[in-house]
């Protein structure tokens, strides 16, 4: 067992720092299909819509990139059907931001067509560099979850505290599995362990109770996972996740979502 947590601990430090210098451009191509209307999307993501939509890059970033100085998720690439379900739950109080307070409002002041565009054309974004800078964070003494227990989590889960493999609904690496399972590889640190945190209070409390529980999940399919974790474990699946390229040298194809 030992020896198998030593190779698995050489696999990670292998892939971080293959992750750290190879870059991703090119391997996202896929091809979106909500139908929604990339140019006005565009128009919507980096001017806004008058004085009720902000531009969505003034916190999610110049080319949607995230911020973990704001807690903003990194949306360039995220499913289009993903997206859109977000935006329909912000809109109908399904889900509360309960981070900066406004995406309800956002959400709310666009019609459901400006919703779709928009969603359309972050998916159309590509991700030169994916998710947070752990070095730097530490540099900055930032308490960083540790890489390698993450990823086991991710790819074996942890079967006698209940916790699911994340590999099972988020496909390798997080890079998802389309349709509602969210791309969570290459997300901001930050952000992940904020929507853990939120998920987990939403397996107990409801956000109707709580602003700061997350309970929009189809069937309390990530509730019933994140009930489970300890702080270190959404400190180390962070910090996996967010250094986690969508392919690597032994699974090489990004899924086409
Ligand atoms: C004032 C800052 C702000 C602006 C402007 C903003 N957002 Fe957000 N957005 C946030 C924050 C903060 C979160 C995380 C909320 C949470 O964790 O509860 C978020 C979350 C989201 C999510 C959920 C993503 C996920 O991975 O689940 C989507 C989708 C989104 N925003 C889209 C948009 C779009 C589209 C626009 C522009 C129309 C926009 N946002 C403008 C701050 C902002
Ligand atoms: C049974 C399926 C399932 C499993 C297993 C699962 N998830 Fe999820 N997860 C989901 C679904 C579905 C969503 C999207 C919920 C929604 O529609 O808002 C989600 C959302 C998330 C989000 C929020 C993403 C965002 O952009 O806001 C994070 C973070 C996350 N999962 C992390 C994990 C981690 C870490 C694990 C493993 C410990 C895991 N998930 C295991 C189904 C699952």
């Amino acid at each position: 067992m030992k020896r198998l947590m030593m190779l698995i601990s050489a696999a990670a430090l292998l892939s971080v720092s293959w992750a750290a210098t190879s870059a991703v451009a090119g391997i996202h191509d896929g091809v979106s299909g909500g139908g929604g209307d990339v140019v006005k999307g565009r128009i919507i993501f980096d001017s806004g819509l008058g004085d009720d939509v902000p531009a969505c890059a003034g916190c999610h970033g110049t080319g949607g990139m995230g911020s973990d100085e704001m807690s903003t998720p990194r949306l360039a690439y995220q499913v289009e059907k993903y997206i859109w379900k977000q935006l329909e739950d912000f809109a109908t109080d399904k889900r509360m931001d309960n981070a900066m307070y406004q995406m309800n409002d956002i959400a709310k002041a666009m019609t459901r067509e400006q919703r779709r565009d928009v969603s359309a054309y972050v998916h159309t974004l590509k991700t030169p560099t994916l998710g947070s800078d752990l070095d730097a964070m530490r540099r900055a003494g930032d308490d960083v979850g540790i890489v390698h227990k993450g990823k086991v989590l991710v790819n074996y889960g942890d079967e006698k505290r209940g916790i699911s493999a994340c590999m099972s609904c988020h496909a390798f690496n997080g890079r998802s599995a389309g349709n509602m399972y969210p791309a969570i590889g290459g997300q901001k640190y930050n952000y992940l362990k904020h929507e853990m945190e939120a998920f987990r209070l939403g397996a107990t409390t409801s956000s109707k109770d709580d602003e700061q529980a997350r309970d929009n999940d189809h069937q309390a399919q990530m509730r019933k996972v994140a009930a489970n974790l300890t702080d270190e474990d959404i400190a180390n699946l962070a910090a996996f996740l967010t250094v986690s390229r969508p392919s690597t040298a032994g699974n090489p194809s990004a899924p086409r979502h």
